[in-house]
């Protein structure tokens, strides 16, 4: 593989862009906010430059990872047509994601794999909108990507052996760590992440103990490096919601319904560090 395509160029696109960028790939970014690309290309820009603060990279190597990224608003004029492999990254939602998939299938070569960073959207559904779902996967990068060592790979229904074998080999290549997983609700990332989340809330709804407390004691007792509930605000309430629908609609189990406290903040905006305000303030 020598081309990429990352589709969104938001929190999660700009470092997925910058990783490959980094490992020596032509990357073609692609949003249709002119404002979001200029604003991932700074970021990206800021990130190499930490890196060389910190003598992990020189001032070569950032020179030629800008080089290789091209920054495109179209999708049907960008770099798709040509690449190797396409990942998505745009926003959580099923429709938009069907319809970038769609028109990929019709854009890009036969044998061009096409990726999703979905983190709660069913792989098999997405690859239902192309006439290609042996060549669909999930590769699920973790949040900030060029930092987190973890990618889920997730296999959809159709998913071939040698799609999966081949993303594995390249998350390698990227320095990544690839984990194998099986497309069913929350992958195996948000169906254990999230419950655990869920019940801290329900531990704070039901009076057991107070947000401090209930955080103080997943972080000395468990050494987790953040408590469920600070996580839970860094993740965006209105997320955590989402994602616990997706669990208790995907396994029809009242264990997943999201706790009644989640759901009034999210209703009444209290949506976490981006709003300001959740079990913290901001
Ligand atoms: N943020 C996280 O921590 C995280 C972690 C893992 C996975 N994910 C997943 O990654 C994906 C992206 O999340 P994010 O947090 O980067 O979102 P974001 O809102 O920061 O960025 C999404 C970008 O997609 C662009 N976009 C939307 N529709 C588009 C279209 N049709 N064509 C081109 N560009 C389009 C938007 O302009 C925006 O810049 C989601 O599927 C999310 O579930 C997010």
């Amino acid at each position: 593989m020598k081309q990429v395509t990352v589709i969104g160029a938001g929190t999660m696109g700009n470092g997925i862009a910058q990783v490959f960028a980094s490992s020596g790939f032509e990357v073609g970014l692609v949003d249709r906010n002119q404002e979001a690309l200029d604003r991932a290309l700074a970021t990206i820009e800021k990130n190499l430059n930490r890196l060389i603060k910190k003598e992990r990279i020189t001032e070569a190597d950032k020179v030629l990872a800008l080089e290789n990224i091209t920054t495109h608003t179209d999708l049907k004029q960008s770099t798709a047509a040509t690449s190797d492999l396409v990942v998505e990254a745009v926003f959580e939602d099923l429709k938009v994601k069907e319809s970038i998939f769609g028109t990929l299938d019709e854009l890009c070569k036969e044998e061009t794999i096409l990726a999703s960073n979905t983190s709660s959207i069913s792989i098999t559904k997405i690859a239902a909108a192309t006439n290609r779902p042996d060549k669909v996967i999930g590769m699920h990068f973790f949040n900030p990507v060029p930092i987190m060592k973890l990618v889920e790979v997730v296999r959809g229904y159709a998913t071939s052996d040698e799609v999966t074998q081949q993303i594995i080999e390249l998350s390698k290549q990227l320095g990544k760590v690839p984990v194998e997983v099986n497309d069913y609700p929350g992958f195996v990332s948000n169906r254990v992440l999230m419950p655990m989340i869920n019940e801290a809330i329900c531990t704070l709804h039901e009076g057991v103990a107070g947000v401090e407390e209930i955080d103080t004691v997943m972080k000395l007792g468990m050494a987790h490096p953040m408590g469920p509930l600070q996580l839970a605000d860094f993740i965006g309430l209105d997320v955590c919601q989402s994602i616990m629908e997706v669990l208790y609609h995907g396994f029809g189990n009242p264990k997943y319904a999201p706790s009644p406290l989640l759901v009034n903040m999210v209703s009444a905006g209290k949506l976490g560090r981006k709003s300001g305000e959740g079990f913290y303030t901001y």
